[in-house]
């Protein structure tokens, strides 16, 4: 089984010649973090991640050089307990001269492929807080963060005394399709000049093809004129009253009120507004997962008369 990716970086089972120099690669990287554990609790840790066990453990080489590494077992982690059908990834590290070359990125990537084949449902890791670049690491590649499964890692190496850092965090990146409830939270501010709250979309529960949000415009309030490139948007207004300016140069208007729905096709210049005295409040679909990104501002529209308050 090999593996190459952009740039090229050669994935790979380890070979036995190459065991020491995997063992001094993980021993580096991992032993760069003496200033933040208990020198007990440090070697404890080194001398347990150095340690195959009946893992596959894969090497990535650039150029012939072997520059990082990972580990997956395929039945779940000696680690922790972990739900049933889950593997586990542990033992990454990349040498620092080979460092955000997606090095990494091409290991977890073939760990996943593995656990997949396996037939594997979710792949677990764990990872120290003050490990970040490794947290942003598995964020960007999808992981999520389970806090049902962090580990003590004092009390299963059997260390006594208040150790710095001892619980280290749990990640999971499922392998099959999930349901998802995601809770009304926090909104954010739209770059279209309008407050949304937290819905779902590719950041919040990984849509492939769609977002969904609610809206609440309030009395008076307008967005900036803007478009979404290459993505179709579905309103529908729960309560209140809307105004929509749309099209070339803003030319035409529709109202609209609680029980209308409204169709933006892609790449339509659009500004809502609400003149009425209560919120409009809407439920906005898009068929585009993330949430910002086909946004795009009109400011030459902006100030066309009569188009801002009514
Ligand atoms: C964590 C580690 C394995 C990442 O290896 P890498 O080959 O540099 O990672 P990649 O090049 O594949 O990075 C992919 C993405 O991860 C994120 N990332 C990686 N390193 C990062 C850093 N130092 N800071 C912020 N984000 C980082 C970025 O999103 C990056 O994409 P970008 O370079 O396009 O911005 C490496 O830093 C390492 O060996 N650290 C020490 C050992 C360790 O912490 N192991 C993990 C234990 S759980």
């Amino acid at each position: 089984m090999t593996r190459t990716t952009a740039p090229p970086v050669t994935v790979r089972e380890v070979r036995p010649e190459e065991r020491d120099d995997v063992a001094t690669l993980l021993r580096r990287a991992y032993g760069a973090f003496a200033d933040e554990l208990p020198p007990d609790l440090l070697d404890r840790w080194l001398d347990d991640v150095v340690e195959p066990g009946d893992a596959v453990t894969l090497v990535g080489h650039i150029g012939g050089r072997l520059v990082g590494t990972a580990r997956i077992h395929l039945d779940g982690s000696r680690t922790a307990a972990l739900p049933p059908g889950s593997a586990s990834v542990r033992a990454v590290a990349v040498d620092p001269d080979a460092r955000r070359s997606g090095v990494a990125t091409a290991l977890m990537g073939e760990c996943a492929a593995q656990a997949r084949a396996a037939g594997a449902t979710a792949v677990y890791l764990h990872t120290a807080p003050f490990m970040h670049a490794a947290a942003a690491l598995y964020e960007r590649l999808g992981y999520e963060r389970d806090p049902a499964h962090d580990v003590d890692v004092a009390a299963l190496y059997g260390i006594s005394g208040p150790p710095v850092q001892a619980v280290i965090s749990a990640y999971r990146l499922d392998l099959v399709p999930r349901c998802r409830v995601i809770r009304p939270g926090q909104g954010y501010a739209g770059r279209q000049g309008l407050t949304y709250a937290a819905g779902l979309s590719a950041e919040s529960a990984g849509t492939r093809g769609l977002c969904l949000h609610t809206l609440t415009i309030p009395p008076g309030g307008r967005a900036k004129a803007h478009r979404h490139e290459a993505h179709e948007s579905a309103i529908y207004v729960v309560r209140g009253k809307a105004v929509v300016w749309w099209g070339e140069g803003l030319a035409h208007r529709d109202e609209m009120e609680a029980g209308d729905f409204i169709y933006i096709p892609a790449g339509v210049p659009h500004l809502p507004i609400n003149p009425g005295s209560e919120p409009a409040f809407a439920v906005v679909a898009r068929t585009d997962p993330n949430e910002q990104e086909s946004v795009v501002l009109m400011p030459e529209l902006d100030d066309v008369p009569d188009r801002s308050t009514s």
